[in-house]
């Protein structure tokens, strides 16, 4: 708690023995959820390995959840045409309307789900589409259920709203995903919201179809609202790949440009919502957004062209061979993988054969071998001692020597 020690400095000090900037530094409020938003433990992992790398050490990075791909070429011509041509300016906060339709275009095509484009809200990344949903979605005081682990942002984004995480711990026994029972059970009349991540971050997995339709149904019933996170949708390697609009319309889907379409620097995404929301969407996305990256948008019109798509399937099998190299290895070497993840592009292993502590491991191992990976700190509170994600971001060929290196470690 940030101590307001205003009024005992003002009188009768003031100008006294407190110089003017220091006295304003120190009666500067803090806001009190700045306490509850924790950083990424990863970020400092970062710093290190820029360290060593500065110092002439060779660094492995397989711990940053981002495509080792620049952007397809087509995507980036037709950004630097639209600033060639002068879009520079705000667009619509929704988005711009020819994005917004070629958006539903793809439900359309790829998933034969027919979308009103009005419901469909451009935003600043997924992060973006997150928060214009809780920001809609939540009231002070509400719970929101979430996977642990899950994706960091989720429990931060709520405390943004003064809502309240509720992280639910999950395990191989459902695959890391939530089920209807869970959320049932942990349902309180405070409970306002679940927000489900299918492929998860950090564990690559997916919420089968039918489990999906029993939270959508249960959480209807509850008067909540279902938001579901399918920013790795199109990184899936087997199994059914379905939008849970195809489930029902009267949930929140949410996507990004980041993953698939390796756009993460546009800060590009979107949400579908239920036809009831998309005023208010649009009235907060004016307010806290005004509106996305204008030449992003008109870049990601092109995001969808069969040009592109071509290069982004040659990328998913890359990422599809990449994990299918990396699970038998991290195995080989005493990691255990105990569901086959089928999308997004991690590995969340457990190593407590090998240690019982894996944020000293990944530091330890940073050091000594320049690998550098994500301890399960990162991802919530739920075993994160036994836990690592390794992310195959990077070639075959360096997950090959960061194997090797991982191995010599472990002596
Ligand atoms: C599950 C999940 N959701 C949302 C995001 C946010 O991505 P962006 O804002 O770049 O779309 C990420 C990023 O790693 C993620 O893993």
């Amino acid at each position: 708690m940030v101590k307001n020690i205003a009024n005992e400095l003002i009188p009768p000090f003031w100008g006294v023995r407190v110089k003017p900037d220091e006295l304003y530094m120190k009666q500067k409020k803090l806001a009190a959820r700045v306490g509850k938003i924790v950083p990424f433990y990863v970020m400092d992992l970062l710093a290190r390995a820029k360290d060593l790398e500065s110092q002439g050490r060779s660094v492995i990075h397989m711990e940053v959840g981002e495509p080792d791909f620049v952007t397809a070429k087509p995507i980036i011509e037709a950004g630097k045409h639209a600033l060639d041509s002068g879009f520079t300016g705000y667009t619509p906060a929704s988005g711009i309307p020819e994005l917004r339709k070629v958006i539903a275009n793809y439900y359309q095509d790829r998933f034969s789900i027919s979308i009103d484009p009005r419901r469909i809200i451009v935003t600043p990344g997924s992060s973006g589409a997150l928060q214009l949903i809780l920001g809609v979605g939540v009231d002070p005081g509400d719970e929101v259920l979430m996977t642990d682990p899950g994706y960091p942002c989720n429990k931060n984004f709520v405390e943004v709203f003064s809502g309240i995480p509720v992280p639910l711990a999950v395990g191989p026994e459902t695959g890391y995903q939530l089920n209807a029972a869970q959320v049932a059970e942990a349902w309180s009349d405070k409970t306002s919201a679940v927000i489900i991540a299918s492929p998860s971050n950090p564990t690559g997995t997916l919420l089968p179809r039918a489990e999906m339709e029993k939270i959508y149904e249960l959480v209807k019933s509850l008067g909540g609202i279902l938001i579901v996170d399918e920013i790795y949708q199109e990184l899936v390697y087997g199994g059914d790949i379905f939008s849970a609009l195809d489930i029902a319309d009267d949930l929140f889907v949410v996507n990004s440009f980041s993953k698939y379409f390796g756009m993460t620097g546009w800060r590009l995404g979107w949400l579908v919502a239920p036809e009831s929301y998309v005023e208010h969407l649009d009235c907060l996305a004016q307010n806290i957004f005004l509106s996305c990256s204008a030449p992003a948008q008109y870049a990601a019109l092109k995001a969808f062209s069969s040009e592109s798509l071509g290069i982004l399937e040659e990328r998913r099998q890359a990422f599809k061979e990449r994990r299918d190299f990396l699970m038998p290895a991290l195995k080989a070497i005493g990691f255990d993988i105990a569901v086959k993840p089928e999308g997004a592009f991690y590995l969340y292993a457990n190593c407590s054969k090998l240690t019982d502590d894996s944020f000293k491991f990944c530091y330890d191992l940073l050091e000594a071998e320049g690998v550098a990976l994500t301890p399960g700190k990162d991802f919530g509170c739920n075993k994160p001692e036994q836990h690592i994600r390794f992310a195959y971001t990077t070639s075959i060929e360096k997950m090959e020597e960061a194997v090797k290196r991982i191995k010599r470690f472990l002596g």
